[in-house]
């Protein structure tokens, strides 16, 4: 199949895009490069820089390549700079993700795989968290996301766009030639290792007084690699149905639990400040994700904390400058 990656210069996107070439596709990364590395983009993908918001230059694309189906990871990321700045994720995550449905629909594009997040629920009421759940975000990261679920399924039933939401909870590993490389970076893996090798020299940890068994919030962490896969299961069944899934392992891990893990594979100190809670961010946030075993056969290979932070430690000592010296 023909297929557009938006977001696939970024840390997942550059993933998905190896996972896809592996399977036979063909693929057209479309990136701004606001936060991706040209670096990243696979050497076999076709690469246009350009906004998504610029519909122009979508539409275009879409019709040139005779692209067949759209993953959507283009998108800010960052949970607190969303509450500090709203606006600007209302822009580029909701507003401008409608515009490449709208280029989607005039170039007749019917398939869609979406980039959604565990940031949709907000505060659980019972755990782990199931679809059926109530969404209720307690931040406009997970605002913006669960808008543009909205909004798919709008255009699934007055456009006939078929749709794969995929609600990602905590992504982290990295494969042999890619993995996560952010400035600033907000995620707790990356920040774990680049303390582990004294690229930071202080690990900040934002609260220790949550109610949870050690303070500390729990996450539930999934391989980047069993995410990329589940993507590929996604596209195989669009053709049939549309719908929402929960991606992560029901496992949840807390920060010093995450910690003492990267202190064992490691072999580093890594010293920790415990500062301010930040806003926006539930106590406690673990999946259930039967459905998409049970619906789309998903089975995931490296579900385990040593795996995902082995891979992203294997990845950082082979390219200890990520992209940064790269063209
Ligand atoms: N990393 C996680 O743990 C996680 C969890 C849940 C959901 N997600 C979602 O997965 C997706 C990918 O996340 P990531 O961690 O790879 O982030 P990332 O920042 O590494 O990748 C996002 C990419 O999108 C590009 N981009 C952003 N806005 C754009 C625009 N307007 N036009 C064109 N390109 C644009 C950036 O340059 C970047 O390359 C995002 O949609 C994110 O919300 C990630």
């Amino acid at each position: 199949m023909n297929i557009l990656v938006t977001g696939g210069a970024g840390y997942i996107g550059s993933i998905l895009t190896e996972e896809l070439v592996a399977n036979g596709h063909t693929v057209v990364v479309y990136d701004n490069l606001v936060m991706g590395h040209r670096a990243a983009v696979h050497s076999k993908a076709a690469f246009v820089e350009a906004d998504i918001a610029d519909t122009g230059v979508l539409t275009r694309t879409l019709k040139e390549h005779s692209i067949e189906a759209v993953m959507h990871l283009a998108a800010y990321t960052s949970v607190g700079e969303s509450v500090a700045n709203p606006e600007k994720y209302i822009q580029n995550n909701y507003v401008a993700s409608v515009s490449l449905l709208d280029a989607m629909v005039e170039a007749g594009v019917t398939r869609i795989v979406f980039s959604s997040t565990a940031a949709v629920y907000g505060e659980p009421k019972k755990l782990p968290l199931t679809e059926e759940d109530e969404t209720s975000p307690i931040n406009t990261y997970g605002e913006s996301k669960l808008a543009v679920e909205k909004a798919l399924w709008k255009y699934n039933e007055n456009h006939g766009l078929r749709f794969v939401a995929l609600r990602y909870f905590n992504v982290g590993g990295a494969s042999l030639h890619n993995g996560e490389w952010h400035d600033p970076e907000t995620h707790l893996i990356p920040d774990i290792l680049n303390t582990a090798r004294g690229k930071d020299e202080i690990l900040e940890i934002y609260g220790n007084d949550y109610p949870t068994p050690d303070g500390t919030c729990v996450r539930d962490y999934i391989h980047v690699k069993d995410l990329a896969n589940a993507h590929i299961l996604a596209l195989n069944a669009l053709d049939d149905f549309s719908g929402v899934y929960n991606l992560g392992t029901g496992i949840g891990n807390s920060v010093r639990e995450v910690i003492e893990a990267a202190r064992r594979i490691t072999g580093a100190p890594i010293p920790v400040k415990f500062i301010e809670r930040r806003p926006g961010d539930p106590a406690v946030l673990t999946a259930s994700a039967e459905k998409i075993k049970r619906e789309l056969g998903w089975k995931p290979q490296d579900d385990n904390l040593d795996k995902i932070l082995g891979s992203y430690w294997l990845w950082l000592q082979n390219n200890p400058n990520g992209y940064d010296d790269k063209v």
